[in-house]
């Protein structure tokens, strides 16, 4: 069924919203230890023409985010966080999101953080380090930032997608057409 509705140009933002996107790890489960360097993985769709997130750390029981890294871009599909005094819970979620505008792409399952010198359950997934992934530093404490921790280089939003100065709108309609041939022909 080729998606229609994602080529009306009010519909666009929508369409573009649900974009295929899934955060690998953390996930259930997962024990992550204060001090160390713990790796983040996630699944993007590849014509989604999203460059990048912008990463938070937040725990389900307390309104406190910890802005962690601004510009993380969507490939390769990792970063290593480094956590600096961040104190021990079992509610933490990461957020993938857009802080610009305010755009959620996803969130983790809730996972722990241990105290520093801790080690992680034998259950606890493991995830092998990404390829040239970047490395944010975030630091916890009773007062955090209200600004990014880590602020990467302004993301390309044309990279990937084409170097056309066309709206973004048009660009997107373009791209639903392009997936609904492939469908079609699949
Ligand atoms: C958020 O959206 C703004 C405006 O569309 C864009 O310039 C910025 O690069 C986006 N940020 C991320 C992390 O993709």
């Amino acid at each position: 069924m080729r998606p229609t509705h994602c080529i009306s140009a009010l519909l666009l933002w929508a369409c573009s919203a649900a974009a295929f996107f899934q955060i690998t790890n953390p996930t259930t489960g997962t024990e992550w230890v204060d001090g160390q360097t713990n790796v983040v993985t996630w699944e993007k769709g590849l014509l989604d023409n999203i460059p990048g997130y912008d990463v938070e750390l937040t725990r389900m029981s307390q309104d406190q985010i910890l802005y962690v890294a601004k510009n993380v871009p969507g490939k390769p599909a990792g970063l290593n966080i480094v956590l600096d005094n961040v104190p021990p819970a079992t509610d933490y979620v990461l957020i993938f999101i857009n802080s610009t505008h305010g755009q959620l792409h996803g969130t983790s399952k809730p996972f722990s953080i241990l105290k520093s010198g801790s080690t992680p359950s034998a259950s606890s997934p493991t995830v092998a380090a990404v390829d040239k992934a970047q490395t944010a530093t975030v630091s916890g404490g009773p007062n955090p930032t209200t600004h990014f921790q880590t602020v990467f280089p302004e993301l390309d939003w044309r990279s990937g997608a084409a170097s056309l100065a066309v709206p973004r709108g048009v660009l997107g309609a373009v791209m639903a057409v392009a997936l609904g041939g492939a469908w079609v022909v699949l």
